[in-house]
């Protein structure tokens, strides 16, 4: 089946998200458009089976790309399979508040966009201090310290579980017809 896997980035987790989505369909046999939402402007969805979007949580909210995308295109999307995958911080903790609140940051995303995907998977994302300037590094070095986390001032800490991402990606893609 074609399927398109379309994506929005801050930092650059989402990307390799992404990629690791696209190349996991390609290994099960299907075809794939990777995209940037940034370059998404007069894509047909109509040409594709089915479609996977991912988006990183930025102050309780999604890339203006992506939600622009969604909402563009929902009930073309909305009319084929589609897997949502939101990338955050919390998603990598188990603090039951921090969840019902990034499962209502999802909720509201379809609400705002009418995009009504299929299946939704919460998927941990990372702190990556390379990509952050002053202010967002010093923010994000007190929320890991908050969180008691020991993480890399200079680089990447990644929590992204690949191998529940790929179990997840197999199950979804399995149900195709
Ligand atoms: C400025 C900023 C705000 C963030 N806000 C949230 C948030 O509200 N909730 C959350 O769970 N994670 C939050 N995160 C964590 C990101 O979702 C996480 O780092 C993710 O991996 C970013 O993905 P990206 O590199 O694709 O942009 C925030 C990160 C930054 C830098």
């Amino acid at each position: 089946m074609k399927i398109l896997v379309a994506y929005g980035t801050t930092e650059g987790q989402t990307r390799k998200v992404a990629r690791f989505v696209a190349d996991r369909l390609v290994d099960a046999g299907h075809a794939v458009e990777l995209l940037d939402a940034n370059d998404a402007e007069g894509l047909d969805v109509g040409r594709f089976g089915a479609a996977v979007l991912a988006g990183s949580i930025h102050g309780g909210r999604y890339q203006p790309a992506l939600v622009d995308f969604a909402r563009g295109s929902a009930q073309a999307l909305s009319a084929r399979p589609g897997l949502f995958l939101s990338v955050s911080l919390s998603a990598a903790g188990d603090d039951a508040g921090e969840w019902e609140g990034i499962r209502a940051i999802a909720d509201e995303f379809a609400q705002e966009t009418g995009w009504r995907p299929g299946r939704v998977e919460h998927v941990a994302g990372a702190f990556r201090f390379g990509e952050y300037d002053y202010f967002k590094a010093w923010m994000m070095r007190r929320i890991a310290r908050e969180k008691g986390e020991t993480v890399d001032p200079e680089g990447d800490t990644e929590y992204t579980d690949w191998a529940a991402l790929g179990a997840a990606v197999d199950d979804w893609a399995g149900a195709l017809t």
